[in-house]
């Protein structure tokens, strides 16, 4: 157990001229407490108004990715006590428009989604008496691009997307590479094609902030390689 201070980044579009503001709590944070216990406890107990995000409180939806002491990281799965700080910080994901306090717009996350057809195309009439089959070796190439939970870290840390909010975003190339690598999907081309673009692939500059910002550890660089040299396969092929 121990006294922390939480900073925490305010906004109330019903206030737009007092703007973001930091606010500050205390909280007697006792063992194994996530922030998200946390700020549960500040809005159940201190201040109601305080707005976030949550649903699964166990890393599965995405919702209450925030930046957390300067990273962003999801609320439910950082023990607050392990980040040896007696303050922490916490505000709304960065890049992202904020709605209220630490809840953002996900319409860039969406948007960018929709760019790549995140669903798979297979226009063959599935076996009537069994799914679509693939081989274990074919299933293995999908390791490390399903498992995201499309909480947004990954495109708010990318100065790519700070730069130009029409980027499509490291969260929306990762999906379009679990169907691009699917061997179930019988048209690559089509989750490609919005990425041959000024917003798409190119303007990707390898900087590896979304594997750094990915609380699932996955990689949205590797698949942006994987993605280009498709893109060029098609041009020479
Ligand atoms: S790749 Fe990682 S950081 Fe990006 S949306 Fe998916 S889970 Fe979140
Ligand atoms: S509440 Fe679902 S990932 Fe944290």
């Amino acid at each position: 157990m121990a006294m922390l201070k939480f900073k925490i980044n305010r906004f109330n579009p019903d206030d737009e001229r007092r703007g973001h503001y930091a606010q500050e709590y205390e909280l007697d944070v006792p063992k194994g407490y996530t922030v998200l216990d946390c700020l549960n406890d500040i809005k159940w107990k201190q201040d109601g108004t305080l707005s976030f995000r949550r649903s699964c409180r166990s890393g599965i939806c995405g919702s209450c990715a925030m930046t957390i002491n300067g990273v962003n990281n999801l609320a439910c799965e950082t023990q607050a006590l392990a980040l040896k700080s007696a303050v922490i910080t916490i505000e709304p994901l960065r890049g992202y428009p904020v709605v209220k306090d630490l809840v953002v717009s996900l319409d860039p996350i969406v948007r960018g989604l929709m760019a790549v057809k995140p669903y798979m195309i297979n226009k063959t009439p599935p076996p009537t008496d069994q799914e679509r089959l693939q081989s274990p070796e074919d299933r293995e190439r999908l390791e490390g691009l399903y498992e995201c939970i499309l909480c947004g870290s990954c495109t708010s840390a990318c100065p790519s997307f700070w730069a130009d909010k029409e980027y499509i975003g490291p969260h929306a190339f990762l999906k379009a590479y679990r169907f691009v690598a699917d061997s179930r999907d019988e048209d690559a081309r089509a989750h490609l094609e919005a990425l041959d673009d000024k917003h798409g692939l190119w303007r990707c500059h390898t900087i590896f902030n979304c594997v750094e910002a990915c609380p699932k550890d996955l990689n949205p660089t590797r698949a942006i390689a994987e993605l280009k040299k498709e893109l060029v396969k098609g041009k020479m092929g």
